[in-house]
């Protein structure tokens, strides 16, 4: 005998102490049906209990076991009720499986299974199959907006035009996309406003189209935004020189709802004609100091993502603008004290030279007065002797 025999057999015994009835097998549920709602993706599996158990005083329950047909993990669930809804990729064939499980009591140990009662639920897959779109990219930018991007089938002629429905759980109906992003006016993606844009929910994308009266192969995709982020640069990256060999950087959240504590950054460095070298930034900090050598110019740029504590997956932002710094030699202190000697020299000079002016302006000045004077003195003493002259010839 075998474990399984034998578990039955203690379970008929039991159930002969408890009820007077004899229940050697239990039949499986009946009337398994899966119901599409319409939304890409969810189906609600229900069942109605087997007549045979109708009336009893039992401990009821079913187990539940669906996948795509060719999958290897099946999904399981036990269950009370009499029907279950989750998300599916339409993209293949799906089974749903259910079996009733029965004990006398619901915490006795013993318990007997029905056989599997099976159905098999073929999502609308018409087309060609190589009509289907390939591979979708969707970035959500910053948690402002949402951009689609897929690939033409592989074989397609160029006149095809896919269309792109959408479901997530705060919509009452299926949506098609109303901000298509076109190529050579050919959709080729699509574009979502902020108020679509929910995280931490299934949202599944259908893009299906038709082609000369004939359906596309629809192509099913379903999406978890907030593993989708790409934020936007780091804004004002400052260096200063702290000391003499040491550089410190401080930078800026990127602006937008992603909450500061749920962004990394990475900062590259180089100095003069080196190339880009990483720095590794602590979780959660804004700033970070370099160790440098002088007579340099060092350059610094900043990415940043969401991090692990906020999502599964991000995209890194661009970079920021680089920065840089030159560090002069002898150091920091020198350096100013170098500055202010070079200050200090030019406001010499340039008092010198406005002395120099004043007292030369002066100097002429003085000349110039005196030349006129001399030359009215002159005047004055010819036309003194010209009456004199006068006068002495007329007493001649
Ligand atoms: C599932 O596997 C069978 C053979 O194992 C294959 O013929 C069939 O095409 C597969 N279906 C899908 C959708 O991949
Ligand atoms: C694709 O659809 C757009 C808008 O519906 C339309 O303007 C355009 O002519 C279509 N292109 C082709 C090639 O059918
Ligand atoms: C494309 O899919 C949507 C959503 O399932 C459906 O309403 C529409 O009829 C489909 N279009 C075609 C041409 O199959
Ligand atoms: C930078 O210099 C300080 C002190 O001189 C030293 O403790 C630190 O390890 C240095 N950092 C790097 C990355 O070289
Ligand atoms: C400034 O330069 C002098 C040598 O010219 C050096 O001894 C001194 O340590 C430097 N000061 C700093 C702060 O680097």
């Amino acid at each position: 005998m075998d474990l399984k025999s034998i578990s039955v057999f203690f379970a008929l015994m039991l159930w002969q102490s408890a009820d007077s009835e004899m229940l050697t097998s239990v039949d499986p549920p009946t009337n398994l049906q899966v119901i599409d709602p319409g939304y890409l993706g969810p189906l609600r599996m229900c069942w109605q209990a087997p007549t045979s158990l109708a009336n009893k005083k039992l401990c009821v329950r079913y187990m539940l076991s669906y996948c795509n047909v060719n999958s290897t993990n099946c999904k399981r669930v036990i269950t009370k009720q009499l029907e279950y809804t989750d998300g599916f990729n339409f993209n293949e064939e799906i089974i749903v499986k259910v079996r009733t499980l029965v004990k006398d009591q619901c915490k006795s140990a013993m318990e007997l299974q029905s056989d599997w009662v099976e159905i098999i639920y073929r999502p609308p897959l018409e087309g060609h199959a190589d009509s289907k779109v390939k591979d979708l990219q969707c970035i959500v930018y910053n948690l402002e907006y949402m951009e689609c991007l897929w690939q033409d089938g592989m074989a397609v002629p160029q006149t095809i035009n896919y269309t792109l429905y959408y479901w997530h759980e705060d919509l009452e109906q299926t949506m098609q996309c109303n901000n298509y992003i076109k190529h050579h006016g050919r959709t080729v993606g699509c574009h979502f406003q902020s108020d679509d844009l929910i995280e931490f929910t299934d949202f599944n994308i259908c893009i299906n189209g038709s082609l000369e009266m004939e359906p596309v192969r629809p192509a099913y995709f379903t999406l978890q935004l907030q593993d989708l982020v790409k934020a936007a640069a780091p804004a004002e990256v400052k260096l200063t020189l702290s000391s003499a060999d040491t550089i410190s950087i401080q930078w800026e959240p990127p602006a937008g709802k992603i909450k500061p504590h749920c962004l990394k950054y990475e900062l590259q460095f180089r100095g003069k004609s080196s190339d880009w070298e990483a720095k590794v930034i602590s979780e959660g900090v804004t700033s970070t100091t370099l160790n440098v050598t002088t007579n340099t110019i060092y350059c610094v740029h900043v990415r940043a993502a969401v991090n692990m504590f906020c999502a599964d997956d991000s995209f890194w932002s661009d970079w920021s603008s680089v920065h840089c710094l030159t560090v002069r030699s002898e150091g920091g202190d020198n350096v100013t004290i170098q500055l202010n000697v070079a200050k200090l020299v030019v406001l010499i000079a340039l008092m010198s030279i406005t002395l120099i002016l004043t007292l030369s302006t002066i100097y002429c000045w003085i000349r110039w007065k005196r030349l006129i004077a001399k030359k009215k003195l002159n005047r004055l003493l010819n036309d003194n002797i010209k009456d004199i002259k006068k006068c002495i010839h007329i007493d001649y």
